[in-house]
């Protein structure tokens, strides 16, 4: 009998027959770009730890969806980042606030254009929490009061939903926020909205360029007593089970990239499409290594990406976006 017994090296000997055989391929219908929409005109300012992201008013919005569009890119997850801050984050339910505002601009003029809309309250409130906050008599603390939030919370979605998203996406973690918001739509009227629930939060370090990006950081404590502590994997079931029996329409892991295994457990233990979100933190590091040269951007995040469609992702969150929608028109890997 010759040896070796098995040769697995025969369906990798050329550029065809890898290409035949592979598994999984990342599509630009994956992918969603997130954006970051900010009062005022004429600001393009690039935010320091996330190179190639920025700060947009909505007049210098226009290039980059027209970029984005012209990518093939088929979404973008939409931020705002307002001028005030209130204790119960009045800008995110304002009917002229920033989300709002740059929603209707964006559906003017690329009405096809999937407009996802992240629903909290941690962009809005001084204090820097997904919700609001009282003062807990017993503990003699301040804490995030849950069914007080929720009432804000379906406010926004609401508003959002006025103003022309297409998508809510709720990232707040209180209890309930799926049906409380998937109720509110109803009633107003948006039934045919549906809801990206993220799920399973993780209270994760991946998102501080993010909270220096949307200038979110809690002013006290830390987001523990509503994100998921990244220790857990049978909890995340319980959260996204809820979320299903509330009635999302999609269910998120964040951050993606140290969350692989929950990306396919929910993939196994659900029907629902799986939402991946390639968080700030995620992004800072790739584009840091490869700055220095350490490593090979389009490589690293292909393989990076690609592995988020293997462990079961439909979708992708990614800042990468464009970069990766450029790369799949050029020629096919080998
Ligand atoms: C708001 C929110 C956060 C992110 C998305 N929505 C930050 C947080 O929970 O502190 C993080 C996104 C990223 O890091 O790219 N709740």
């Amino acid at each position: 009998m010759s040896f070796p017994l098995i040769r697995h090296r025969r369906l990798r000997g050329n550029t065809a027959i890898r290409n035949l055989v592979r598994e999984h391929a990342l599509s630009v219908h994956d992918l969603i770009y997130p954006l970051f929409a900010v009062p005022g005109t004429g600001i393009r300012e690039e935010i320091p730890s996330m190179p190639g992201v920025y700060h947009l008013s909505l007049d210098m919005l226009t290039s980059e969806l027209d970029e984005i569009v012209e990518l093939g890119i088929q979404g973008i997850l939409l931020f705002g980042v307002p001028e005030h801050k209130d204790e119960c984050g009045s800008g995110a339910y304002h009917e002229h606030g920033i989300v709002q505002e740059a929603t209707r601009y964006i559906k003017q003029r690329h009405p096809q254009l999937l407009v996802i809309a992240d629903t909290c309250l941690c962009q809005f409130t001084s204090h820097g929490h997904c919700g609001v906050v009282h003062h807990n008599e017993v503990l003699g603390q301040a804490e995030v009061d849950n069914d007080a939030s929720l009432e804000f919370l379906v406010a926004t979605a609401v508003s959002q939903a006025q103003a022309g998203a297409d998508i809510i996406a709720p990232s707040n973690m209180m209890d309930g926020f799926v049906h409380a918001i998937r109720t509110g739509l109803d009633e107003a009227g948006f039934r045919h909205v549906p809801v990206m629930s993220y799920a399973v939060k993780y209270a994760s370090a991946f998102y501080g360029p993010f909270r220096e990006a949307a200038h979110s950081a809690p002013q006290f404590g830390d987001r523990r007593t509503y994100q998921m502590d990244p220790a857990n994997v049978r909890e995340a079931l319980r959260e996204a089970e809820s979320d299903v029996v509330e009635g999302a329409d999609f269910l998120m892991v964040k951050p993606a990239l140290a969350y692989m295994d929950v990306i396919r457990l929910l993939k196994e233990s659900f029907d629902l499409p799986v939402v991946a979100y390639n968080v700030s933190g995620e992004y800072s590091m790739v584009k840091a290594a490869s700055a220095q040269g350490w490593i090979d951007e389009k490589s690293v995040v292909l393989e990076m990406l690609t592995g988020m469609k293997r462990a079961g992702a439909d979708v992708i969150l990614t800042y990468f976006a464009k970069d990766v929608a450029r790369w799949l028109m050029e020629l096919p890997r080998n």
